[in-house]
């Protein structure tokens, strides 16, 4: 996946936000990054770009080497449905679905067969196998998140874009979540995941820092320790 200088805009004249400024971020098959910044530096923003769920005002977003602005609606949809793996900040369950249909939904949309096996081990690893009949009112906040995980790597995406996949985790279900997303990434799967937790971050293979919309600091593998001092001089910075 690559994201070529991209600029987001939101609103016109006065009002404009830059809430992404020329960002640059290529991701491999099998790599996991994190994105780090305060609140209000973009991350989301970043995330769905990268989604085609936003059109960035300038640069390209391409997706195995085929630029996103350049496919129409039913192409956009489908790279989507079949390609990228989202997880939503706010979840985004169906209400009226159950869990399990929430997960197979993105099959289903798409006229496949789910791929029930596949369904019943991200189910086994998340922990929520027994709640499945549930809908999303009747399941906690970490439920449904992992609900979310679960739907978002159902149809084996080549990229998962996560936005604080463990924010409503205990550290027990955060690591077990870790764990999955590191093993796809080991299958060849790109993991790009927004957090605020450096024990998520140390987990990844590079850490991009957003401030104001823009990279502030990019680097390789980092301690938790190392990721709390990183952010701490940022906003320093932001301060000074
Ligand atoms: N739909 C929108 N209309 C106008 N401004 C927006 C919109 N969405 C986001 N913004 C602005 O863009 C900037 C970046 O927002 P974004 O949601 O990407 O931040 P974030 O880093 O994900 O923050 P958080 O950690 O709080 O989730 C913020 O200043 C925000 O107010
Ligand atoms: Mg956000």
């Amino acid at each position: 996946m690559l994201l070529d200088r991209i600029t987001h805009s939101f609103g016109s004249g006065e009002t404009t936000v830059t809430a992404l400024d020329d960002v640059h971020l290529e991701v491999q098959p099998g790599e996991f990054v994190a994105v780090m910044g305060p609140s209000g530096s973009g991350k989301s923003t970043l995330l769905a770009c990268a989604a085609g769920l936003l059109a960035p005002t300038r640069g390209t977003v391409s997706i195995g080497g085929r630029q996103l602005s350049g496919l129409n609606d039913d192409e956009l949809t489908e790279v989507r449905r079949t390609q990228i793996g989202f997880v939503f900040q706010s979840y985004n369950l169906v209400p009226s679905l159950t869990a399990l249909d929430n997960v197979r939904l993105p099959s289903i949309l798409g006229g496949d067969a789910p791929d029930s096996e596949r369904l019943q081990q991200l189910a086994d690893r998340l922990g929520i196998t027994d709640r499945l009949q549930h809908r999303p009112s009747q399941l906690s906040g970490g439920q449904q998140q992992r609900v979310a995980i679960a739907r978002a790597l159902s149809m084996v995406p080549s990229i998962v874009l996560a936005d604080e996949p463990t924010g409503a985790l205990d550290t027990a279900s955060a690591h077990s979540v870790l764990d999955l997303l590191e093993e796809e990434s080991k299958r060849g799967q790109s993991i790009v995941t927004v957090t605020h937790d450096p024990l998520v971050a140390e987990r990844a293979d590079r850490v991009l820092f957003l401030r104001d919309g823009a990279v502030a600091r990019a680097t390789d593998k980092l301690t938790a320790r190392e990721i709390s001092n990183v952010l701490l001089e940022l906003i320093e910075g932001s301060a000074a």
